[in-house]
């Protein structure tokens, strides 16, 4: 699958075991979220550009690498996006954030946006989406869609858990966007569900069920 990245990290794959398990509590759930999210933010931000400046060390002077650019935008797709944001914001805290509220209907799996906002200069500005589910695709396919809209030309995506059918929906919708991943799951259920997955990704996160 072209332009789509696995992170099979050791740390990951053990802390998404137990996220996947049904026995997990809510605050568990959240802090392995948390904390994958560091290690998915490390894998995507690899590539970013550098420049360098010069600084007076202890004991002399030296041109030191430091990043180029403007600061990058985390973009989350509400509500769940924010377990992932948040370890994100961790590793860079300087970064801008952009919220684009979208819930899939659980009859139609059609997205409904309800809330977008995002800093203005995001065309001259390096954006990662995040959401911890690629099911359908129909919400991480319109979240972008949306932030085009805006301007945004430079994007790339992180979730925790994609099916097959959702990697290759959003890769035709999107060819320009990476996909950063922690894992490839099987299948779609008849309720478009990732199967093996971990279930309702916000409703593990936050209790609701
Ligand atoms: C979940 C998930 C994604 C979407 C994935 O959100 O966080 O946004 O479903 O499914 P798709 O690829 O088929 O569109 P949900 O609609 O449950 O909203 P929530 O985050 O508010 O719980
Ligand atoms: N959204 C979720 O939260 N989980 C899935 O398995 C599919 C979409």
């Amino acid at each position: 699958m072209g332009n789509v990245t696995v992170v099979d990290h050791p740390l990951v794959k053990h802390k998404l075991t137990i996220m996947r398990n049904k026995d997990t509590s809510t605050a568990s759930f959240r802090r392995l979220l948390r904390e994958i999210s560091l290690l998915l933010a490390y894998e995507v931000t690899r590539e970013l550009e550098l420049t360098t400046t010069t600084i007076e060390t202890p004991l002399t002077t030296m041109e030191s690498p430091i990043l180029e650019g403007k600061k990058l935008v985390f973009a989350s797709i509400l509500r769940a996006g924010n377990g992932l944001l948040e370890g994100m914001l961790d590793l860079v805290p300087a970064a801008r954030v952009a919220h684009v509220g979208i819930y899939r209907d659980h009859d139609t799996l059609e997205p409904h946006e309800y809330y977008f906002k995002a800093p203005q200069d995001i065309a001259d500005r390096l954006v990662i989406v995040v959401d911890p589910m690629l099911a359908t695709a129909n919400s991480s396919i319109a979240a972008v869609d949306r932030l085009k809209g805006r301007g945004a030309n430079n994007l790339r995506f992180v979730c925790l858990l994609a099916a097959p059918e959702g990697i290759k929906a959003f890769t035709q919708a999107h060819p320009d966007v990476p996909v950063f991943t922690a894992a490839i799951d099987d299948h779609l259920n008849e309720k478009g569900y990732i199967v093996p997955g971990l279930g309702d990704a916000g409703d593990r996160m936050y209790g609701t069920k």
